[in-house]
């Protein structure tokens, strides 16, 4: 089949399965280019929500797949290919929280929505990037556990000095590995009239050196209401794509090209394809993971 005709037959599968198609921000372009919705996170979590749709197919890794679940646990979940993971959700258990439950008894738990549900159903209350901050403001509690992202939760302990966070040890290597301090200066020397706009996941190191810092949507937000017209962006290499393709007037350049989430980039059209058609992978959590898991969303949800 040709990409054209891939297409096509994803188009009359969605149709004739009351389908959609949900994508993250760091899909490749093609991905992007079919997707019905596109966002961050918390974005993608909302709509799947609302949703009047049979089928859910989520072009992002299986965290997002399993947050859309625990939201619509009505609506069929397919992640299009097994391997779409969050290696920063991989290093994170549910035994971790319980232990670290016993052993901080005042604190209260807030996990990044790039967690596993069986961790989220663990904690008092969940966040992503764009709320992290106004979460753990929001928590009568005077220590924060903030899982898994050490990086996250640097910053947001730079932002609400008033409470203690306990990080968990955990890390994105897209941001924290792949996205070096040299490949920002490099950039920097090549375009100096840029703006720098960085992801929280990002080293403080890097956060000290941008102009920025936000959520993938956050970035669009920056982009439109600022007159800046040059930007290098610190993230995941494909929200690049999305802010070309969003202000093709603007110009746009990675911090590194190096950084590639390799879960989300095992997306291609023929995996959502083949999801489609043969309704793969579902997403399948337990009805009471999800009642506990969904409490700890809807509460930051509304708060976002
Ligand atoms: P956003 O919520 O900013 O889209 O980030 C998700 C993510 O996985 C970043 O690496
Ligand atoms: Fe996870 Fe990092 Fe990929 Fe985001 S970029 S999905 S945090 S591995």
């Amino acid at each position: 089949m040709t990409e054209q005709d891939i297409i096509k037959e994803i188009n009359r599968l969605k149709e004739e399965k009351n389908a959609v198609i949900l994508a993250h921000n760091y899909q490749r372009k093609e991905i992007q280019e079919i997707a019905d919705i596109l966002g961050d996170s918390l974005d993608l979590s909302r709509k799947a929500k609302e949703l009047d749709k049979d089928i859910i197919v989520f072009a992002g890794v299986r965290f997002m797949a399993e947050t859309a679940k625990i939201l619509s646990p009505h609506k069929k979940v397919l992640l299009p290919h097994p391997d779409a993971t969050c290696e920063m959700a991989d290093m994170v258990t549910r035994e971790d929280v319980i232990e670290l439950r016993k052993k901080y008894p005042d604190a209260k738990i807030v996990c990044y929505v790039n967690t596993y549900a069986d961790v989220k159903a663990e904690c008092d209350i969940c966040c992503t990037s764009r709320n992290a901050e106004n979460v753990v403001r929001s928590l009568d509690a005077k220590r924060i556990i903030f899982i898994p992202d050490r990086n996250l939760a640097a910053y947001v302990q730079s932002k609400v000095p008033e409470k203690e966070i306990i990080p968990f040890d955990g890390y994105c290597y897209v941001h924290d590995e792949l996205i070096t301090q040299k490949d920002l200066i490099i950039a920097k020397e090549k375009h100096p009239d840029a703006k720098v706009i960085t992801h929280p996941e990002a080293r403080e190191e890097i956060l000290k050196m941008s102009d920025f810092v936000a959520s993938t949507n956050g970035m669009l937000t920056i982009v439109k209401e600022t007159p800046y017209n040059e930007f290098i962006i610190a993230t995941e290499v494909d929200m690049v794509t999305r802010l070309k393709e969003m202000f093709p007037d603007k110009k746009f350049y990675p911090a590194s090209k190096n950084a590639i989430c390799r879960g989300m980039k095992t997306i291609t059209l023929e995996s959502i394809y083949k999801s489609l058609l043969k309704e793969q992978y579902e997403v399948v959590l337990s009805s009471e993971i999800i009642e506990k898991a969904k409490s700890a969303l809807e509460k930051m949800i509304e708060i976002s």
